[in-house]
Parts: structure tokens; sequence; C-alpha cells
């Protein structure tokens, strides 16, 4: 493609007008294989056996998740936006996990693209493997920067001593999965307000990795870490949701009105808790994640914004504030980790005056 017809890489919020944007691959997705302690912090307790290494995903749950991803950036494409996909990966070869999860290893803020600095030792090559090709196609434009994590020479010290407290309170109040021994964060515990970024400490995301973040944003941005009551923390995107500016809505089961209001891009904000609680379900599985997913939207405009077909509470609880959901199917999805906002990320948006 010639590189004129590249749009410029620009997103600073999660609600402006949506016009490029990476949609994941379910192919030959695996089970992550990570020490058993992280898999506890982090996992659901019944599925605990499965995070083995070599593990495939079931068949069905692979093909489905397939054709949801391919229907998501059908339906996106049609609406004018330009979407990108990663490469096959053969992650049972590699080691790895998956292309499904985009949102969890880049983030676009600005004119930047950064790459987290994974702690979970199966995600270390996923950028390289599978959005290469992407990153290099983006790279053409000029006005764009792109900050690839750093690579670890040598044994990687993050699994080290853990359970041990970390040095105080900076890292919030929990022994979290992972130490503070060299910067890890992964890029969904962020969520961008215009020039600030809210994010939350996690089993995935220490004190340094924060501190690197802070250097990697555009001159300008500030990163602020959100009180989050969570032991099982991994991923800020079912805990907090900005539906347009002005307007978030929140877990109330992980975050408070009070800790929102901290963060002075928020002060005037109205701040809705989400009312009821997602019903549970076994199928398909819900290998690695909480049925708090609903919340995990993908918005394509200030009043439009993706919804799984099945959230139906949720698609017709948001129309009172004047959005209109898009029911699409992604329950396969949600068995390899995440839905809408996780399997995408945001490279353009309007984002003019945030
Ligand atoms: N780990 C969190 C966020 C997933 C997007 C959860 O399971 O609710």
């Amino acid at each position: 493609m010639p590189s004129t017809s590249l749009p410029t890489i620009q997103a600073d919020d999660e609600w402006s007008q949506l016009r490029a944007v990476i949609v994941g691959r379910a192919a030959n997705s695996c089970f992550p294989s990570e020490p058993l302690h992280m898999i506890q912090a982090t996992m659901p307790e019944q599925y605990h056996g499965h995070f083995q290494p070599n593990s495939h995903f079931p068949k069905y749950v692979l093909q489905k998740a397939d054709a949801e991803l391919d229907q998501l950036a059908n339906v996106l494409q049609q609406d004018g936006i330009k979407v990108y996909r990663p490469d096959d990966v053969d992650w049972y070869a590699v080691g790895g996990y998956t292309a499904a999860m985009p949102r969890d290893g880049l983030i676009t803020v600005g004119n930047t693209i950064i790459e987290a600095p994974f702690s979970w030792r199966s995600r270390k090559r996923e950028i390289d493997l599978a959005y290469s090709g992407i990153l290099t196609e983006l790279a053409s434009d000029g006005h764009l920067t792109i900050v690839r994590a750093p690579k670890i020479v040598g044994t990687d010290t993050i699994y080290d001593d853990v359970g041990k407290p970390q040095g105080g309170l900076v890292d919030g109040k929990y022994p979290w999965a992972v130490n503070n021994s060299r910067p890890a964060f992964d890029a969904a515990d962020f969520m961008r307000f215009g020039k600030v970024l809210i994010g939350q400490y996690s089993n995935v995301t220490n004190a340094k990795g924060v501190e690197y973040l802070r250097a990697c944003v555009p001159d300008g941005y500030t990163v602020e870490m959100l009180e989050v009551d969570d032991p099982h923390a991994m991923h800020i995107d079912a805990t907090i949701l900005p539906l347009k500016r002005g307007l978030l809505v929140y877990n109330p089961l992980r975050t408070s009105e009070t800790a929102l209001r901290r963060h002075s891009v928020l002060h005037d904000w109205e701040l809705h808790p989400y009312p009821f609680v997602p019903k549970k379900r076994d199928s398909p599985p819900l290998f690695m994640t909480s049925e708090w997913l609903c919340m995990n939207v993908l918005s394509i405009s200030e009043t439009k914004v993706v919804v799984e077909e099945k959230d139906v509470e949720f698609a017709e609880w948001i129309r009172q504030f004047g959005i209109e959901p898009i029911l699409l199917p992604l329950q396969h999805v949600h068995s390899i980790g995440g839905s809408f906002h996780c399997a995408t990320v945001d490279l353009v948006r309007d984002c003019g005056g945030s």
C-alpha cells in the first residue's frame, strides 16, 4: 500500500471517532504457561489445570473465535475504519499464547505506539512475531514514533522472590505475582483520557513498569495510578470504561467514586457504577477472565459502541446515555482472554481538543 494512504497515527482517548484499528487473530492460540503462582493470582480457579506448556485451547473455540474476529473486522471496515490484522503465528511451536489480545501489548499515546514490557515469559516475543509487519508498515508514517520494549539479556528476574512486599504502597496493597526488579506492564492496565493516562498496579504491572511508561509517553502526557481493590488485578478494562468525554462507567466491586474523583481529569465527569452483577456462564468457558468482560467494549465513537451480543443487559443500560450498542458475537474470543477492547488496538482516533 502506498504510504500516502496510511492514516496518521494519533489516538489520545478511548471514545473519539475511530479511524484505524488492529483486530487480533485467534488461530493456534495456546494456554499461556506461566509459574503456578501467577496462574493462581490471575486466572479463574476451575481452569488452573489448563495452563500447562503446549496446551491448546479447544479447536472449536479457536475456529469460532476467528470467525468472530473476522466479522468484527468486516463490520469496522464497512464503517470506513481501516483495519490491520496480525500475522499468523504457530504459538504452539514458539511456546507463546495468542495474537487475539493485541491491547495487552501495544498502546497508542498521541503519535507514539508503545510496546509493553510484558511480565509473562510466554508473551515476550508476541509483538515481534505477530505485529512486526503492521509496525513496519506504520513506521513509514514519518510522524509516528514506535517505542519497542527493552530486550532482556540474561536471566529475567521478574519472578524471583515473589510474594515478598515490594517496598511500599507505590505498588498498591497486594503481594503481586511479580516483583519490581525490572520494568513490567501490560498496556491493558492503562486507559487514555487525553493527556492523562489512568492505570492500575496489578499482577503484571509493577512500579518500575509505570516509571518506564512515564518515560515513553510523548512530552505533555502524564500517567496516574487509580486505587483499585482487586487482588487478582490484571488489565483495567473490565474495571473502568470511559464511554464518552465526561461519562465513565465503573465496576463498583473493584473501585469507587472516591478513588476516581482523586484524578483531576475526572473531577467534573459523570461517574456511574454498573448497577448489575453480570451473569456467570460456563459455555463457552471463561478460561481466563471474569464475567465483567461485558464492560470490555470497543467505542467506535461517542455514540456507537460494540457490545457482545449476549450482553443485552449492559447494551440496554448504556442506551440511557445516548449510546447505540452495536451487537456482535465474541463469546469464543472471551474464552481466550478478553472482549472487544482486549482484541483491538486503536491506532487513529479523531481526538481534537482532548
Ligand atoms: N482480568 C480482568 C479484566 C479482563 C479484561 C477480569 O477478568 O475481569
